[in-house]
């Protein structure tokens, strides 16, 4: 049924109406046959399913369509193994956790130390991107202010953090909140989706000894754009050596595998800690994520122990800041590891990136369509325009256009493109304005030249209609 649901053509079949709604959270008092009940689902539930695994989903990367990755996750629930201890929950699990870490290590350029206990992994496996980058921000807050996890925020004033404006992904600025830092992310403007490296340094003088971490993207949600990592580094060090850096590369670290691409996200290395989504970028099913550290003793700050956890040499329970028991999400990766191996996924980045690019040359090609972005990774923003070189609509009449086209779209169930508001940093429209554009961005290796020019015949088709 599993297979069947993502062999599916369509993004989408059915769109959700009250009554479906209203059927679902009606208490079932008695027993019912689980083949009844899957054949219910099968019927009743499967067409409102969004299917990532489609070529025509190519509105985000999570496709989650590894058969590795799959049978990691059917497997890991049948095997049932806590992550929490290595003793009696997770014997063997555990030393393959730390495999799956030493491998994320050396795909981002850390070096690997001797293991002899948890505190020298450099790594702990989280539910998702969020996690990795809360547990960083938690690390930034004792490394800047010792003890803060006994003591408590007294000023959160003092606890500040930068993010790029416009990009940053909402759960640095939401975490800093869940740990007592306030709302308070200083935003510093970009230019092409990356740091203004003059603001940076503007903003870092002017705030000296409150700042407790930069954020730099590589690959950011909306642009998937790479940010200067060695020059912020530089910058950053040069005003004050204690600030932690966190690299969200929940997107970027997937360039760490290829021969060919890893020269574009060099300098991740300098960094404090790197946020890795392998349910995002490696076609595993959700959820994982890596949160590495460079130093991997700084876990020690956060460090809990309990006899309950069992206070032993290799419990991640002890490093893993608001997880208890953890499933086994790791071995999804550690299978698809095993069988795709680094090279073959190497080959699928390549890939990837290199449809995103054959997309953005067609649409730069086109007169009727702008792209916002430079391509750095695998996403294309664009939006229609009229004619470009001629450009006699306005940015609204522009958004409306475009947000009617995603509107058309979302009623078909056919293909599915993303959109947000994003400034126009590049100034491809007009300099400082707010527009919605349509965002290609797929991680589904199966997708092909001819499957990009279906969906760009299709927007076409869509805006024959709107133009009528
Ligand atoms: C750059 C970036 N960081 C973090 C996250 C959060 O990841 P998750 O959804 O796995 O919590 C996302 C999600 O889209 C993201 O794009």
């Amino acid at each position: 049924m599993g297979l069947n649901f993502k062999l599916q053509e369509n993004f989408r079949k059915k769109h959700l109406s009250k009554d479906v709604i209203e059927k679902l959270f009606k208490m079932p008092i008695e027993t019912t046959e689980l083949e009844k009940i899957i054949f219910l689902m099968k019927k009743e539930v499967l067409p409102y399913c969004s299917n990532f695994g489609t070529e025509k989903f190519m509105g985000f990367p999570d496709a989650g369509n590894s058969i590795a990755g799959i049978s990691g996750a059917v497997l890991s629930d049948f095997l049932q193994q806590n992550l929490i201890n290595s003793s009696f929950c997770a014997p063997i699990a555990t030393y393959m956790e730390i495999a799956v870490i030493k491998w994320l290590r050396e795909i981002v350029g850390y070096e690997n130390i001797e293991i002899n206990n948890i505190w020298d992994v450099g790594g702990i496996i989280t539910y998702g991107g969020t996690g990795s980058n809360s547990i960083a921000m938690l690390l930034a807050r004792e490394n800047h202010k010792q003890n803060t996890m006994k003591k408590g925020v007294i000023n959160p004033d003092d606890y500040k953090v930068i993010i790029p404006k416009g990009i940053g992904h909402y759960s640095i600025k939401s975490s800093l909140m869940w740990i007592g830092c306030g709302d308070n992310v200083i935003e510093v403007p970009t230019i092409d989706f990356k740091y203004d490296l003059k603001e940076l340094k503007k903003v870092l003088l002017e705030n000296k000894g409150k700042i407790m971490s930069v954020v730099a993207y590589i690959g950011d949600s909306r642009s998937m754009t790479i940010d200067n990592l060695k020059e912020i580094d530089k910058i950053v060090k040069e005003i004050d050596n204690n600030i932690w850096l966190h690299a969200d590369a929940c997107h970027g670290f997937s360039l760490g595998f290829s021969e060919k691409l890893k020269s574009k996200i060099s300098g991740i290395e300098l960094f404090d800690s790197i946020s890795t989504d392998p349910h995002k970028v490696l076609a595993i099913p959700y959820t994982v994520s890596a949160l590495l550290l460079k130093n991997p003793e700084t876990l020690k700050k956060v460090t809990t122990t309990s006899d309950l956890i069992m206070k032993e040499d290799y419990a991640f329970g002890q490093v893993t800041p608001f997880i208890g028991s953890k499933s086994w999400m790791s071995l999804k990766v550690w299978l698809a590891f095993q069988n795709i191996g680094k090279n073959g996924i190497a080959e699928i980045i390549e890939r990837r990136c290199q449809m995103a690019q054959y997309l953005k040359e067609m649409l730069d090609n086109r007169k009727e369509y702008i792209v916002l972005n430079d391509v750095d990774i695998n996403s294309v923003m664009f939006m229609y325009v009229g004619d470009k070189n001629n450009i006699t609509m306005t940015v609204d009449e522009i958004n409306n256009f475009n947000k009617r086209i995603k509107e058309k779209m979302d009623i078909d169930g056919i293909y599915f493109l993303h959109q947000f508001s994003i400034n126009d940093d590049n100034k491809k429209i007009s300099e400082n304005a707010v527009l919605y554009p349509l965002r290609y961005m797929s991680g589904n290796d199966n997708i092909t030249k001819d499957n990009i020019n279906s969906m760009i015949m299709y927007i076409d088709n869509i805006i024959k209609n709107l133009n009528k």
